[in-house]
């Protein structure tokens, strides 16, 4: 189980603060299980966690497998919730470098058509230069206009170079069973595809094709990725009281919110854990942000972002709460070595691992914060797996509907995100939004 730490909290708040707040954590959590809340249409995420493998498992699985024999390179379109799930996982178990080396038979993999910078896609044609590759095309929707537009671009190449019969074979759409422009063209088409539920939002669809399919043509054990958000659905579904981390996360986080806390920074000492803490920041920021309310997510990596954002942190306006993310440490250790004229001084610490001073440095930055007066709740994943993640997948879903129900908001909309499209389809001359 994921441990959540509150115990540097206190001096911001008290013990029967948190147990004020407990009937509204209780409430929330009943209203997610029972489905009686706002949003209610948007559940299907609550049942994607299952104990055996499904067929849509093992076809995900044999595809995964035929693109990484015949691709050096797999491209996964989409943005939002239909990229970032997917990218987090990659990174945070392969880390950030991982396509480095890679091709034939454990494929290059890069994430496309979550912007519309021209750079961006220069630098994509270079990668692809004289490779074989394949492609997911992933939108719920069909028509969001990033991925639309790179998802042509690469179809057209595809098309070019393996003709039209061969392009066939090496696109996967990802998409709602039924409605949407890209399930029409899937149908049509021929490509084979996987199905975002309709009743499971982008944000919450890590556990579907979205997020399985780059996972598996990364080489990540998907079952044992199920097998873990399958136990923490066991786990963090039923227990009902502040044992529970899910409770007491939400709990925390919404009290610091009342005090004034508005900010909430995620942190892990991992580098790998950058895209975890982009996928966590939507999954709260689209799902709370609304109504005029909500805490905004940021992520930062440590100790990186100490050099940078530390001052902020530490001395700036006291209206943030930080939540730090901690792993054990691997197996593989670097260990400091002595050098005869130690001009960096750093002979005392000759002997010692990575791990200790960064273990230290943890401690350190922890106490400086709470000094400082910024509430920190520390998270102990423990051990960095394939099972962990699905477990970490799942934790960060089930809070986020609880909290945004503490809070009184629908977690699973999210109209705030039309604005921009309207208006720039506007300047575009999209037909049907002419002024
Ligand atoms: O969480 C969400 O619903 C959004 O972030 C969507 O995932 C994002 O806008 C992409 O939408 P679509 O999958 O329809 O292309």
């Amino acid at each position: 189980m994921i441990k959540v730490d509150i115990s540097n909290v206190w001096g911001q708040l008290s013990l029967p603060d948190l147990l004020a707040i407990e009937g509204e954590i209780a409430a929330a959590h009943e209203t997610l299980a029972k489905g009686t809340g706002e949003g209610n249409d948007f559940l299907g995420w609550l049942k994607l966690p299952v104990e055996k493998e499904t067929p849509e498992m093992l076809r995900i699985r044999a595809a995964a497998e035929h693109i990484r024999q015949n691709s050096d390179v797999f491209v996964v379109v989409g943005i939002g919730g239909s990229y970032l799930g997917p990218r987090a996982a990659i990174e945070l178990m392969q880390g950030c470098n991982h396509n480095i080396g890679k091709g034939k038979g454990n494929p290059q993999i890069f994430f496309a058509g979550n912007g519309l910078s021209t750079r961006g896609w220069n630098e994509l044609m270079r990668l692809l230069e004289g490779k074989d590759f394949s492609l997911a095309v992933i939108s719920k929707s069909g028509t969001t206009t990033e991925p639309a537009i790179a998802f042509r671009g690469l179809k057209w190449m595809l098309e070019r170079k393996y003709g039209t019969d061969g392009a066939k074979k090496r696109i996967y759409a990802i998409t709602d069973p039924c409605k949407g422009a890209l399930r029409q063209m899937a149908t049509e088409e021929g490509w084979e595809t996987f199905v975002i539920p309709p009743d499971a939002g982008g944000r919450y669809s890590v556990l579907t094709a979205v997020g399985l399919l780059p996972m598996a043509v990364a080489g990540i054990d998907i079952r044992k990725v199920m097998a873990g958000a399958y136990e923490a659905k066991q786990t963090y579904d039923n227990l009902r009281s502040l044992e529970n981390p899910v409770w007491l996360y939400t709990g925390i986080r919404n009290l610091l919110y009342r005090s004034g806390k508005c900010i909430e920074i995620l942190e892990s000492f991992e580098p790998g854990f950058k895209m975890m803490g982009g996928w966590w920041q939507q999954l709260f920021g689209e799902s709370e942000g609304k109504d005029g309310k909500g805490i905004f997510p940021v992520t930062a990596e440590f100790t990186a972002d100490l050099h940078s954002l530390g001052q902020m942190i530490q001395q700036g306006e006291r209206n943030i709460f930080e939540t730090m993310i901690r792993f054990d440490a691997p197996q593989q250790k670097m260990v400091i070595g002595s050098d005869a004229k130690n001009l960096d001084g750093l002979n005392y610490l000759s002997g010692k691992t990575l791990d200790f001073v960064d273990e230290k440095a943890f401690l350190g930055t922890l106490a400086a914060h709470v000094d400082g007066g910024v509430p920190v709740i520390t998270m102990d994943m423990g051990e960095l797996n394939d099972e962990k993640l699905g477990e970490m997948f799942y934790f960060f879903e089930l809070c986020c509907g609880v909290s945004a129900y503490i809070l009184g908001v629908n977690p699973f909309n999210q109209p705030g995100v039309e604005f921009y499209k309207r208006n720039m389809f506007q300047l575009l001359g999209k037909p049907g939004y002419e002024v």
